[in-house]
This record gives C-alpha cells, sequence and structure tokens, in this order.
C-alpha cells in the first residue's frame, strides 16, 4: 500500500510513526511533511488540491490521511473521492463544523448538543449593542478559521468592542471575522476526546488534556498547545458519561439527521463546569499536540482502524493504562512573531523519549526550525510523573537558538 499523509505538523508525524512498521505499507508520502517525515518517506510540496489528487492519480495512491482542518474544509475529500481515490477525513459540507462556527452553533443548538449560550451577528452595530447588556466575561469568535486566533475572552466592553472592531471592520482575520458568534463564558477545565467515525456511528477515544495557553501555569495567550497528557488526568468517567449523554449522542443523531455522516475524525473541545460538560467546539480532524500522547497509548493498529472505519465496521479501541506526556518544543516568539532558520542539535542525546519534528525541515545534513511548535518529545510511564520526568530530561539534551518550552507540562 502507498498511504499519503497530508499536513507537516507532529500531529501528522505522530501518525506516521504509527505506521512506519506496517508491513503492508511499502511507501508514506507527505504533504508536504517536515523533518520526522522525511526520515519515513517522500515530502511533496503541493499549492492546490487539484495538484495533490493528479500526483496521488499518478503514484497509485492507496490511501489518503488528511490532519488539518483547511483541505478538508476546501474540499479535498470529496474531490479525491470523485477520482476513486480512497481518503479518510470529513467531507467540506461535515467539515463546516469546523470551519464555520455560525454553522457549528446553530447545529449544537438544532439538536441539543450542550453548549454556551450564544448569539449570532452580521451587523457590528448590533454586536456591540448586544454587549453592552451582558455580563462579563464575555467571549467573542469569528466564525470562520482563523488558525486558531479567532477566539477573544474579553473582561470589559472596551475589549469587547475592540475585538468586535479588529474581526468585523478591520478585518483581521478577512472574511472569517465579518460573522461572530458572541457567546457566554463558562469557568471549569478543558478535556479533548477525539472519536473514529466508521460514517455510522462515533468511537470516541480516552480523554487527552491539552495545555493551550503559551505561559507555565496557563498564563498569557493561547497557542495551538504547548503540550498534551493521555490520559486526562481530571476528566473522569462520570464526565465521560454525562459527554456521551449531552453531547455525544445528541451529535451523532444530528450527523444522521442532516447527512452529514463522514468516515474520519471528529475532535470535542470541552469545557467541564459544575454545571456539567459542555462543547466548546468541534474540530473535524486530529489534534495536535493531542494526537502524539493518544496514539503513544493506543494499541491497536492504526492502519486497521481507519481501514474498519472506511469499510463501515465496528471498531473497538484499546488503549494502554500506562500515562503518556508530550512537550512541545517552541521557536523563542512563539505564537507570535518568530524567526526561523536556527539548527536544532543534541537529539542524539535523546534516551527516554521518542522525539517527533513539527516545525523543523532538513537543510542540507542539518535540521533547522521552520515554524512555531518546532518538535515533540512523547514518553510514556507508569505514572505521570515518570513520563514527565521522561520528556523533561530529553529536552534538556536538545538545543536551538531562543528555545522555549513550559515547564509544567504533566504537573498536577
Ligand atoms: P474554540 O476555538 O471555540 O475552542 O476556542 C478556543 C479556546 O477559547 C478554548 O479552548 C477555550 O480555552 C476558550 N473558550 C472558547 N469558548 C469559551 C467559552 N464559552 N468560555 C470560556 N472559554 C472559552
Ligand atoms: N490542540 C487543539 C487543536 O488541535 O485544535
Amino acid at each position: 500500500m502507498r498511504v499519503l499523509i497530508v499536513g507537516n505538523g507532529g500531529r501528522e508525524s505522530a501518525v506516521a510513526e504509527k505506521l512506519k512498521s506496517d508491513s503492508r505499507i511499502t511507501r508514506l508520502y507527505f504533504a508536504n511533511g517536515n523533518a520526522s517525515t522525511e526520515r519515513l518517506g517522500k515530502n511533496i510540496n503541493y499549492a492546490r488540491i487539484s495538484e495533490l489528487r493528479d500526483y496521488a492519480l499518478k503514484e497509485k495512491i492507496d490511501l489518503t490521511i488528511v490532519g488539518p482542518e483547511a483541505p478538508l474544509v476546501e474540499g479535498i475529500v470529496d474531490d479525491f473521492k470523485q477520482h476513486n481515490l480512497r481518503i479518510f477525513g470529513a467531507k467540506s459540507r461535515s467539515a463546516q463544523l469546523e470551519g464555520s462556527k455560525t454553522f457549528s452553533k446553530k447545529f449544537m443548538q438544532k439538536y441539543g448538543v450542550k453548549t454556551a449560550r450564544a448569539r449570532i451577528f452580521d451587523s457590528f452595530s448590533k454586536a456591540v449593542e448586544y454587549v453592552k447588556k451582558e455580563d462579563y466575561p464575555i467571549v467573542i469568535k469569528a466564525s470562520g478559521l482563523a488558525g486558531g486566533k479567532g477566539v477573544v475572552i474579553c473582561e470589559t466592553l472596551e475589549e469587547a468592542e475592540a475585538a468586535l472592531h479588529a474581526f468585523m471592520i478591520s478585518k483581521m482575520y478577512g472574511d472569517a471575522g465579518i460573522q461572530v458568534v458572541i457567546e457566554e463564558y463558562l469557568r471549569g477545565f478543558e478535556a479533548s476526546v477525539i472519536a473514529f467515525s466508521n460514517g455510522e456511528k462515533l468511537f470516541p477515544c480516552i480523554p487527552v488534556k491539552d495545555y493551550k495557553k503559551v505561559g507555565n501555569g496557563d498564563k498569557g495567550p493561547n497557542t495551538g498547545g504547548m503540550g498534551s497528557v493521555a490520559p486526562s488526568p481530571e476528566f473522569t468517567p462520570t464526565h465521560f458519561q454525562d459527554f456521551q449523554e449531552s453531547i455525544l449522542f445528541p451529535t451523532l443523531n444530528g450527523l444522521k439527521e442532516e447527512h452529514l455522516n463522514f468516515k474520519g475524525f471528529i475532535f470535542f473541545g470541552l469545557m467541564i463546569t459544575e454545571k456539567g460538560t459542555y462543547l466548546l467546539e468541534y474540530n473535524m480532524r486530529l489534534g495536535d499536540p493531542e494526537t502524539q500522547s493518544l496514539l503513544a497509548l493506543l494499541e491497536n493498529n492504526l492502519l486497521d482502524v481507519i481501514e474498519d472505519c472506511l469499510e463501515g465496521k465496528e471498531i473497538a479501541l484499546k488503549f494502554s493504562d500506562q500515562k503518556a506526556v508530550c512537550l512541545v518544543m517552541c521557536s523563542g516568539g512563539y505564537p507570535g512573531n518568530i524567526e526561523t532558520g536556527y539548527e536544532i542539535t543534541g537529539t542524539e542525546k535523546v534516551k527516554y523519549s521518542h522525539l517527533l519534528y513539527a516545525g523543523a525541515q532538513y537543510r542540507g545534513d542539518r535540521i533547522v526550525t521552520s515554524g512555531g511548535r518546532v518538535l515533540n518529545l512523547i514518553a510514556k510511564g507508569s505514572t505521570y510523573e515518570e513520563a514527565r520526568e521522561r520528556v523533561y530530561y530529553d529536552a534538556h539534551q536538545v538545543k536551538f537558538d531562543y528555545n522555549f518550552y513550559r515547564n509544567d507540562i504533566g504537573e498536577f
């Protein structure tokens, strides 16, 4: 089998790592890939989906797995299927559950998926009028894709007006912000639950904790994720039951009713409050860096699971009862402006963890930084403490200029 993985982050490196020893796979391809994937297969560049599809046809790719949201929303799955290419991921209409917060909020409201009280606006003046009357903090979200930066938690009316202005008038995220979702602020802790879909049913994995804020103790701006632990130590079986009843089952019902069923991943971004579990958002893909710690514990053969889902079969997911910790090493300045091109050294001294590159590329024989989240260290242990000590021991060995990482991943 020839397998193509779309994406270039640590998540895609983790999927590749899980597949690389499968004897059925003769060659792995990555679009666009990174330094890890270059070692495991062939990295290819593409600009348009049609270009990638033509390449997949030419190379006789047997299976494509899509990592990031943008190609899903753009319709990569629809396009590949039209050309009889097998692909695992949500079709574009279903990917709107991630691509449009307006669409997903209406879906949640229609099917009784427990979520924050919200209103949708496309008029700036009406939105401003609304935030004048609401309690604070209040959450303002750009409806479209904004690279994970389209959510602002506003403490005051001035901040809310500034956010609305930035989204709707200055259009800092282009068309993504001309419509906004304004919702009540929920207080609690977050958890990520990723499920496989076989087109009929959803099969949830163990819950994962993502560390979203850039600084220790959850301080500073939101990022794509600074680390993850699996299973989430906070999300108990009682929470899981609540999640199933208030979120998973109504979602499945809605997917059926709206003919949005698909074969791929769905990710539930949850907020657990005193009043129960709420859905903050759907992502129609694996999370990054959730996937890195999740796949470290997955005992099933990943290719089998994906094949079974594509064939509409039932799957039974199995996870090790160990703990996994993933630490993200970043370029200085992330999630703001960063400089890239710094050489990464010391990786040969990594002893206890698995090192996966994300924003890093080969330059000749050297590996240099090329993004904000540069690499991941993933370790397992019988306790969180053990896994945590392993990744931090190894993090001290890896060097590149201006690198930084959180010191409290896996600490409770
Ligand atoms: P989203 O892209 O909708 O998941 O939002 C990104 C992040 O903003 C979430 O992971 C939360 O940390 C935060 N957030 C989103 N919505 C709310 C809310 N209603 N109340 C509190 N925090 C929120
Ligand atoms: N770590 C959150 C995400 O992948 O969206």
